[in-house]
């Protein structure tokens, strides 16, 4: 068990990501419906959030449907869509009370119209709040955010908004979903896989990453703490040497 005295308080990742992974084969080993996973998945956010608040931690980011998860089964894409609506109703005063910003990376206009307006409708509450920046990755996919940026970018370069040549990191950045989110510090994937699943591929660039064994429905306090002192063993060098 982590001890909570274990963490250095002066090196806390500011951005964490989270691949949460593994709620359909969790519910599997019960011998339940992969729906099941994703209801219990919902308790564990709540539960990674607070911890979250308490370590200080600036921003976090966790991965929910990716694009790809459109071509699921329509019952669980229907129930996932559900799920996502209710807690976020659900959870709003929580929100407000604990200073959380919620924000959403992906697009929403995919999303069930009723899905998409109580989201929208958290996010414009919540917009003033400073605390933490929770970050909701729907219907997002990396190469899609990609290639949208490219697309506004070279749009922009013929409205002559800018110069081609002067187009730099911080210009690209400016055009990515994440454009308002520092790059992540720690990045972590539950559920055994060890891959990064179309997820902020050019953010992750000298993000550490901390992949687990445990499926998300079982991710606990401890094991947020295990991934957290492993980024605080690590020595990030963004090229250079120390
Ligand atoms: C992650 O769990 C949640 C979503 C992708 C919506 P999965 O649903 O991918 O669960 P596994 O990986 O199949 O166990
Ligand atoms: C990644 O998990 C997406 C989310 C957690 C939302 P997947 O289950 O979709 O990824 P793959 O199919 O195992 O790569
Ligand atoms: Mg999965």
């Amino acid at each position: 068990m982590t001890l909570f005295s274990e963490i250095d308080y002066k090196n806390i990742p500011k951005h964490v990501c989270i691949i949460m992974d593994g709620n359909g084969r969790w519910a599997k080993i019960l011998g339940k419906k992969r729906t099941f996973g994703h209801q219990k998945g919902i308790e564990v956010v709540k539960k990674i959030l607070e911890e979250s608040l308490k370590l200080g931690i600036e921003y976090l980011t966790l991965f929910a449907f990716s694009k790809e998860n459109w071509d699921r089964p329509t019952p669980e894409v229907k129930t996932i869509m559900k799920l996502l609506s209710k807690s976020v109703l659900k959870y709003k005063n929580t929100l407000i009370k604990n200073g959380v910003k919620l924000n959403t990376i992906g697009d929403l206009n995919d999303l069930p119209l009723e899905s998409k307006n109580s989201i929208e409708q958290v996010k414009e509450i919540t917009n003033k709040n400073q605390k933490i920046t929770l970050t909701i990755a729907l219907s997002y996919s990396s190469r899609w955010e990609i290639i949208n940026s490219i697309k506004k970018i070279i749009s922009d370069c013929q409205k002559n908004k800018f110069n081609i040549k002067n187009i730099n990191e911080k210009t690209v950045n400016n055009y990515l979903c994440t454009n308002n989110l520092p790059y992540p510090d720690l990045l972590i994937r539950t559920g055994g896989e060890k891959r990064i699943s179309n997820f902020l591929l050019w953010q992750l660039a000298y993000s550490e990453l901390y992949f687990c064994n445990t499926n998300w429905p079982d991710f606990e306090k401890k094991d947020f703490h295990n991934a957290i002192l492993e980024y605080q063993k690590r020595e990030r060098r963004f090229g250079k040497i120390n």
